[in-house]
C-alpha cells in the first residue's frame, strides 16, 4: 500500500517558523470534518464518478473483448486528446509500459502497441507523425467527454483525411470514440460512423478520468493491466473514504498543504519523483491540482483565493536546476516526493578507470543505490535549510500501485478543494478563452466574442526591435 510519510513537514523537523504543529492540526478539524461531510453528499447525489469507477469492472471486460475482436490487426494507437483526456493515458503508459515502447523491434514489443499522442495544436508535430505513422496500421483512440474540442476535432479532422485517403471505405473500422455515453457531437457522429465507442461517464470530470475508458483502453492496448490499476484504486477508497483526518492520509496531505498555503504563506507546490517511469504522473497532477483548485469564487459565490501553483520536478536532473532555488531561493514551496521503494531492478556500474579517484570510487556501485542516496541526501537537505517536504512512497511499480497513488491523489485534490470551499469540479475560467478562440475562428454563435476581441485588445507599441 501507498504511504505517506509527513515527518519533514512538521515543526519538530524542520523548525516552527516553516514548520506545522499539532495545533495547526487541530485548527483544520472542523474544516476537514465539513470537507468528509461534503464529500459524502456529492458521493450521495451521484455526482463523484471519479470514486464509482473503480468498482465497474465491465469495462476491462468490455476492452479485452474489443481488443481481442480485433487480433492483433493494429500495431500502433494514436490517442488524439487533451488536458484530462491525454494526461492521464501519457502517464500510465510512461509509468507501466516499457519507456521505448515504439522503438522496441516487433518480437520484443509483442502484441503492445506502439503509441502516439495528438494533443497539441502544431503543426511541427503533425508533419512530424506523417513521416512516422503507418495508418494502415493504427487504432485512432479519438477522446473527448464533451466531444466539442477545438484542438482534439482539428488533429482528428486532419489525421481522419489522412486515415480515409489510406484506406478509403473502410476507414471506421479504425476508430474508437471514447466520449459522453449520450450527450456531444462525437457521440454523435460515433453513432452516425458506426465508430467502436467506450464511455465516460456524465459524472467523471475530464481530469478525474484516467481510470475510466479515458485511461482504460490505452492501458489494454499498451500492455498494462487495467484491472489492476481498479483494484488498487479500490483499495484506497475503502481504506480511506469517510475516515477522519488523522487516519485519511489523502485528507491529511490536503489539509497540510492547505495550511501551508494559508498559514505559512507557501503558494508553490512541487511534485519530485526521482524516475522519468513517474515523471509524467507529476504533469498530470499538476493539470488535476491546478484546474481543480485555481478558483477566484468560493462555493458560495463569494470572491476568494485558492490554490498553490503546482510545478513538477525530476530528480536527479533537477539537482542540477531547480533544487538551488528551492533550498536558497524564496522558502514558499512544499515538495512531494514520489518514492519507488522497489524499482524491480539494478545496474551495476562496471569498473570505472579506476585510478582516477574521482570516477574509480563508482565502480561496482549500484545504480539504484546512487539514485537513492541522490533522492535521501536532497530531502535531508531541504529538511536542514527548513524547506517543507513530504514522500509518497509507492512500494513497487505496478498497475495495482499505481491506481493507488492515482486515486490517492484524485481523493487529496477534492479534499483540498472542500477545504477551500471552492468547487473543485469546474474550470470556468479555461472556457472563456475556448469562446475568444472560437470567436475568431468564426464559429456560428461566437460573434460577439470576436467582436469583444477586436474592440479589447489594442497591443501597445510596449516592445522593442
Ligand atoms: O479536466 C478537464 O475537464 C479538462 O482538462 C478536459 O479534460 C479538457 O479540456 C478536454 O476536454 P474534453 O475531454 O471534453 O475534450
Amino acid at each position: 500500500m501507498i504511504r505517506f510519510d509527513y515527518n519533514n513537514f512538521m515543526s519538530e523537523a524542520i523548525g516552527a517558523e516553516h514548520g506545522l504543529a499539532e495545533a495547526d492540526l487541530a485548527s483544520v478539524e472542523k474544516k476537514a470534518d465539513a470537507a468528509l461531510e461534503r464529500m459524502a453528499r456529492e458521493k450521495g447525489a451521484g455526482r463523484l464518478g471519479f470514486l464509482e469507477v473503480p468498482y465497474d469492472e465491465t469495462i476491462v471486460r468490455d476492452i479485452r473483448a474489443y481488443k481481442k475482436k480485433l487480433g492483433g490487426r493494429f500495431d500502433t494507437v494514436a490517442l488524439i486528446g487533451i488536458g484530462g483526456s491525454c494526461l492521464g493515458p501519457q502517464a500510465l503508459k510512461n509509468a507501466l509500459s516499457h519507456l521505448y515502447l515504439n522503438e522496441l523491434p516487433g518480437a520484443a514489443r509483442g502484441d503492445r502497441c506502439k503509441i502516439y499522442y495528438f494533443d497539441n495544436i502544431d503543426p511541427f508535430e503533425i508533419e512530424a507523425a506523417r513521416d512516422v505513422l503507418d495508418v494502415t496500421k493504427t487504432l485512432f483512440l479519438v477522446i473527448s467527454k464533451s466531444g466539442g474540442t477545438v484542438e482534439t476535432n482539428a488533429n482528428f479532422a486532419i489525421l481522419l483525411d489522412m486515415l480515409k485517403r489510406a484506406v478509403g471505405a473502410n476507414y471506421a473500422e479504425h476508430i474508437v470514440a471514447i466520449t459522453d455515453p449520450e450527450k456531444g457531437t462525437l457521440r454523435t457522429l460515433a453513432t452516425a460512423e458506426g465508430f467502436q465507442t467506450f464511455p465516460v461517464p456524465d459524472n467523471v470530470g475530464g481530469r478525474f478520468s484516467v481510470l475510466s475508458a479515458v485511461g482504460l483502453v490505452m492501458a489494454e492496448f499498451t500492455g498494462i493491466d487495467a484491472a489492476g490499476l481498479l483494484a488498487g484504486a479500490r483499495n484506497v477508497v475503502q481504506r480511506y473514504y469517510g475516515r477522519g483526518l488523522r487516519q485519511n492520509a489523502p485528507l491529511l496531505n490536503a489539509s497540510f498543504h492547505y495550511l501551508f498555503d494559508t498559514v505559512k504563506g507557501k503558494r508553490i507546490n512541487v511534485l519530485m519523483p526521482y524516475t522519468r517511469k513517474l515523471f509524467l504522473f507529476a504533469d498530470w497532477y499538476r493539470q488535476l491540482w491546478a484546474e481543480s483548485l485555481g478558483k477566484n469564487t468560493d462555493a458560495n459565490g463569494a470572491p476568494t483565493v485558492a490554490g498553490l501553483t503546482p510545478v513538477s520536478a525530476l530528480g536527479a536532473i533537477d539537482q542540477h536546476s531547480q533544487l538551488q532555488l528551492y533550498l536558497e531561493g524564496p522558502n514558499d514551496k512544499v515538495i512531494t516526493f514520489m518514492k519507488l521503494d522497489d524499482f524491480g531492478r539494478d545496474v551495476t556500474i562496471p569498473e570505472f578507470y579506476p585510478d582516477q579517484p574521482e570516477m574509480g570510487y563508482l565502480s561496482n556501485k549500484s545504480l539504484r543505490a546512487l539514485n537513492r542516496f541522490e533522492e535521501s541526501a536532497t530531502e535531508l537537505v531541504l529538511a536542514k535549510a527548513a524547506r517543507p517536504n513530504c514522500s509518497l512512497v509507492l512500494p513497487t511499480l505496478t498497475a495495482e500501485t499505481v491506481g493507488e497513488f492515482i486515486m490517492f491523489l484524485e481523493m487529496q485534490t477534492a479534499y483540498a478543494g472542500y477545504l477551500y470551499n471552492i468547487n473543485p469540479y469546474d474550470q470556468p475560467a479555461v472556457e472563456q478563452g475556448k469562446k475568444y478562440a472560437f470567436g475568431l475562428l468564426e464559429r456560428p454563435g461566437y460573434d460577439e466574442f470576436r467582436d469583444r476581441f477586436a474592440a479589447g485588445y489594442v497591443k501597445k507599441d510596449a516592445f522593442i526591435l
